[in-house]
């Protein structure tokens, strides 16, 4: 196995020189007169399985994308490892460590599974582009590493009898964990995933969240999870963040959360 999956969350605990691995201060965020997010604050830690709720249109995605940089908070801080992830391109907080999957499937269809998730490897390629194009020296020992990288990652996800197709081709399940392979493929400390389960049969959502617990467990690599739907983040989540009009309205363990009056109003009001 590849040195990428065989590292366990004590060893990056071991390594690291930060007191949180992520923390969101403060952050707040408007659309012209639209407040998206308001003054939000947490704290994601080394191999934790952090979840994000709240209604459509709560926030959400506007947090992942403050977190990554494709948005820009107007007030507030986001440290990524003690220091400012402010200011940065999202590839740059990507080459940093945070991986992301998308609410709707962002892979290249006509491309066979391999390929889609060596291009997650692209990103952490140690090398300039005419080295790998002329298959030399470094560029090649790096093919051959990133290669081996994503045998792992097909291994580990159980995609093998797919591995040579076009992934516009796959079922919905397998397209969604090919899309979680190209991400496991950037070598992250922290994934996000934004409603990874949204349009998933049952049987696809049960392997779905088997997965992420794995990715959790074995690979030691802390996740933010952001769901509508509360059930599958009260089976698996070790912490709840609870999002309703731009604010945290509640945040703790999953059996707290769940019996938060504040937490079944947002709900019940909803429908
Ligand atoms: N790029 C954007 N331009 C204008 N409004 C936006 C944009 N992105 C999000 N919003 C608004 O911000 C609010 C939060 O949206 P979003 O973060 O997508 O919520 P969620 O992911 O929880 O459903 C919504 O009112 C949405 O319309
Ligand atoms: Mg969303």
């Amino acid at each position: 196995m590849s040195r990428l999956l065989t590292r366990s969350t004590e060893n990056r605990r071991a390594e690291r020189d930060y007191e949180n691995l992520l923390v969101v201060d403060d952050v707040r965020l408007a659309f012209g007169g639209v407040t998206a997010i308001d003054g939000v604050s947490f704290h994601v830690d080394d191999g934790e399985l952090y979840a994000i709720i709240g209604p459509n249109g709560a926030g959400k995605t506007s947090i992942f994308n403050c977190l990554n940089q494709v948005y820009h908070p107007d007030e507030g801080d986001i440290r990524w490892k003690g220091k400012t992830v402010l200011g940065l391109k999202p590839n740059q907080t990507a080459e940093l460590g945070m991986a992301r999957t998308f609410q709707n499937i962002a892979l290249f269809p006509h491309m066979n599974v391999v390929e889609n998730i060596l291009t997650g490897r692209h990103i952490r390629m140690d090398q300039t582009w005419w080295q790998g194009a002329l298959w030399l020296g470094k560029g090649r020992r790096d093919e051959f590493e990133n290669r081996e990288v994503v045998e792992d990652i097909i291994d580990f996800l159980e995609i093998e009898r797919w591995r040579k197709q076009p992934v516009g081709m796959l079922p919905y399940g397998i397209q969604k964990r090919v899309e979680l392979g190209r991400a496991l493929a950037m070598d992250p400390d922290l994934l996000l995933l934004d409603e990874p389960v949204a349009g998933m049969n049952l049987e696809e959502t049960e392997d779905m969240a088997r997965f992420i617990l794995d990715i959790r467990d074995e690979l030691g690599i802390a996740i933010i999870l952001v769901e509508h739907d509360m059930g599958l983040v009260m089976d698996i989540a070790d912490r709840v963040m609870v999002v309703d009009f731009g604010r945290k309205i509640s945040e703790g363990v999953p059996e707290v959360v769940q019996n938060d009056p504040e937490v079944i109003k947002a709900y019940l009001g909803e429908t």
